[in-house]
Order: structure tokens, then C-alpha cells, then sequence
């Protein structure tokens, strides 16, 4: 079938769909165990009503701001998600090519398919490097150092993986990372079992129980920061005890985010934390924000209840599957002029006046 021009971020979804094998497609969109925390992400937002002010000069809203130091055009990200040549041949080049062009921060996987350096080459805009904490520190060592040389500006641990997440899709699929596309910045020897199928188990849980270490702790971090001068950012912090944590241990920023309900099935949808985190950590720890964003709505919400940044994951994927660096351009776009049009309709026209008057979030499941 031909479709439409895409006029909203779910419009990207479903161009994707058409262009994705179903193993790859449950890989993107699926959770952890019964998909409860995947769907309360996107609920969570059903709660959020807007309280718009009126007769304000509106003729221009300012999306810009700034991040550890760098200029953005946007608030909108681009979340850490592995092997982007799974969905486009070009994979985390284009991706790259994609948050320059829309002027948004790109925060690439540990896994990513294609080398730091190609990426770094096709950026003009911030590079954020994310790492799962290997068992082999030497291995994490050495890609803290190349990211520093290659121009990336700061490193995001992700704390919400001790263990892959239980997702029933993969394991039903028997799913592996086919041939051809590989973690190339990590060598051959240790990405091995990622791309060993076996029936009834995912490959990705059985790399991730080999090669990340579930024994770090709180103590552990000084020796990474004590390994890289780049701001560390800590990504899967969903309570006030955490963040506080990760203030006093030291942490740049910090994300509060499920992992996309693709970890602790259970877990609180990622917006019923963050006016948690941010009451905690107070002004000076910025507050990135993932888990359900699809549109410049959703954005405004999490930007309203303290978020300095809002990450998207899948749909960064979709616009990648759909149509490369365009696609991953077209998502971060629409998703800032719809974020724009929701400033403007709420009278709010700098980021600074999206603040929690804006919002009422009401309790729920
Ligand atoms: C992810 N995510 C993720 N997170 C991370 O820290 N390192 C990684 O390599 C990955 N890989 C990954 C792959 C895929 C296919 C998905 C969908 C997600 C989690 C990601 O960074 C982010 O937390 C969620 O995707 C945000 O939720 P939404 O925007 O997908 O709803």
C-alpha cells in the first residue's frame, strides 16, 4: 500500500511497518513480560490536561535551549537504541545526519552498528555516548577514550539493565541479530552470543547476562569518572532515593526512564516519575525525560513537569526505517512544531513558561 505523507510522529509507524521484517519489528516495539509498564508509558499521558493562557504574544515560540553546555534547537532527542542497521542500511550515520538536521542532541548506543568515528563524522550537532557497564572494564575503558577522541561530549550510564528484561516477543522469535550488522565498536569475541539463534530464548538476553556486569554499585561510578573528564549522565532513575543518589555520587544529569517497558515489567510509566526525580535533585541536575513520547503534546507535558530534554526512542527508529536521515529529521521536526503549536496555543512562548502551571497530571495506573 502507498501512504500518505506523514503529518504526525504515528504516521512514521506505520511506514515502518511496512518496511520491517516481523522479528525486527517485536524487537523495536516490544516490552518486557506482559507489556503492562510498555502501555502504562503511553497512558500516562491520557492523564496530563493543559491549562492555556490567553492574549499572550504568541507570534513567536522559541524551542531553542541548551544541554551541558551545548545549543539545541530543540528540547526533542534522540534515545539510545541499539543496532540502527536493523532498520536502515545507513543505520546510526544517517541517524546522525538526521539530529543535525533538525538541530537535536543524539545519544548513540553502546551497540550502535556503525563506528563512533563515522558517526562523529556525520554529526553536527552533540553526540552523547551510552554504555552498559561490561564485565570487561579494560573493553569500557578503551570506548570511553575513543568516544572523548572522537568529539563526544558526555557519557550516558544506563543503571536499569543489571539483567536484560524478560521480552516474550524476542525469546518467542528466537531472536538474534542476523548477519551483516553487528556492535562494531565492541570486537567480534564479545558480541558473539548476540548473534547465536536458539529457539525460545533471545540472544540479546543471553550477550547481555555474559557481558554486563550485575554486581555494580553506587561505589563503582568514581571509577568511571575517575577513567573520562565527559559529564556522566545516569539513564533509569525513577525514584527520589536514586536521584538523590546520583546527585550526591556525583552524576551530571540524569534520565528517568523505564527503558521503553522493555526492562522491569511493573515498573511506574517513566511521566508518574518525574515530578519525583526533579522535586529531588532540585535546579542545578538537569532532568532528561523517555518512555511514550509520540508527539510535541507529550513533549510540552514532560517538559512542563520539570524535564530539561525529551528523548524518543521507537519513533526515532520508524522515521529511520521509513526514509533514513529525512525520516529521523521528519520525527524530531514534527514533533518540535508540534511542541511550537502547543507553546503557542497555551500562551506559553519560551521554554521557561512551560512550567507546571501549565499541566494538570492526574493520579492513576
Ligand atoms: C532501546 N533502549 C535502549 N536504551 C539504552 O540505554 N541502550 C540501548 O542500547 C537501548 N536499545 C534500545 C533498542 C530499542 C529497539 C528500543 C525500542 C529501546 C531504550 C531507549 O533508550 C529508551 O529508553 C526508550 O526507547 C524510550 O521509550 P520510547 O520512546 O521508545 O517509548
Amino acid at each position: 500500500p502507498v501512504l500518505p505523507p506523514p503529518v504526525c510522529v504515528e504516521d512514521y509507524r506505520r511506514l515502518a511497518r511496512l518496511r520491517l521484517d516481523q522479528d525486527v519489528w517485536d524487537f523495536i516495539e516490544g516490552g518486557a513480560e506482559t507489556e503492562r509498564t510498555l502501555g502504562a508509558n503511553r497512558r500516562a499521558f491520557e492523564r496530563v490536561t493543559l491549562r492555556p493562557r490567553v492574549l499572550v504574544d504568541v507570534s513567536h515560540c522559541d524551542t531553542r535551549t541548551e544541554l551541558l553546555g551545548a545549543p539545541l534547537a530543540t528540547p526533542v532527542g534522540i534515545a539510545p537504541t541499539a543496532y540502527h542497521r536493523l532498520a536502515h542500511p545507513e543505520g546510526e550515520v544517517a541517524t546522525a545526519l538526521g539530529a543535525g538536521t533538525a538541530g537535536a542532541l543524539y545519544v548513540v548506543s553502546i551497540f550502535a552498528s556503525r563506528t563512533l568515528e563515522d558517526i562523529a563524522a556525520a554529526a553536527t550537532g552533540p553526540l552523547w555516548l551510552q554504555l552498559y557497564w561490561l564485565r570487561r572494564r579494560e573493553v569500557l575503558a578503551a570506548l570511553v577514550d575513543r568516544a572523548a577522541a572522537a568529539g563526544f561530549r558526555a557519557l550516558v550510564l544506563t543503571v536499569d539493565a543489571p539483567r536484560l528484561g524478560r521480552r516474550h516477543r524476542d525469546a518467542r522469535n528466537g531472536f538474534a541479530i542476523g548477519s551483516g550488522i553487528s556492535a562494531v565498536n565492541l570486537d567480534a569475541a564479545l558480541m558473539a552470543s548476540a548473534h547465536r539463534a536458539d529457539p525460545g530464548r533471545s540472544a540479546l538476553a543471553v550477550h547481555t547476562a555474559e557481558a554486563v556486569d550485575p554486581s555494580v554499585t553506587w561505589s563503582d561510578l568514581a571509577w568511571l569518572r575517575a577513567r573520562s573528564s565527559l559529564p556522566l549522565v545516569l539513564k533509569g532513575i525513577l525514584t527520589a532515593e536514586d536521584a538523590l543518589l546520583a546527585v550526591e555520587h556525583g552524576a551530571d544529569a540524569i534520565v528517568v526512564s523505564n527503558h521503553g517497558g522493555r526492562q522491569l515489567d511493573g515498573a511506574t510509566a517513566s511521566l508518574d516519575a518525574l515530578a519525583e526525580v526533579v522535586d529531588a535533585v532540585g535546579a542545578d541536575c538537569p532532568v532528561l525525560f523517555d518512555g511514550g513520547v509520540r508527539g510535541g503534546t507529550e513533549v510540552f507535558a514532560a517538559l512542563a513537569l520539570g524535564a530539561r530534554s525529551v528523548l524518543l526512542g521507537r519513533p526515532v527508529l520508524w522515521g529511520l526505517a521509513a526514509a533514513g536521515a529525512a525520516g529521523v529529521a521528519g520525527v524530531l521536526e514534527l514533533a518540535t512544531e508540534e511542541l511550537a503549536h502547543t507553546m503557542a496555543l497555551t500562551g506559553r512562548p519560551g521554554l521557561a513558561a512551560v512550567d507546571r502551571s501549565a499541566v494538570v497530571l492526574r493520579k492513576g495506573l
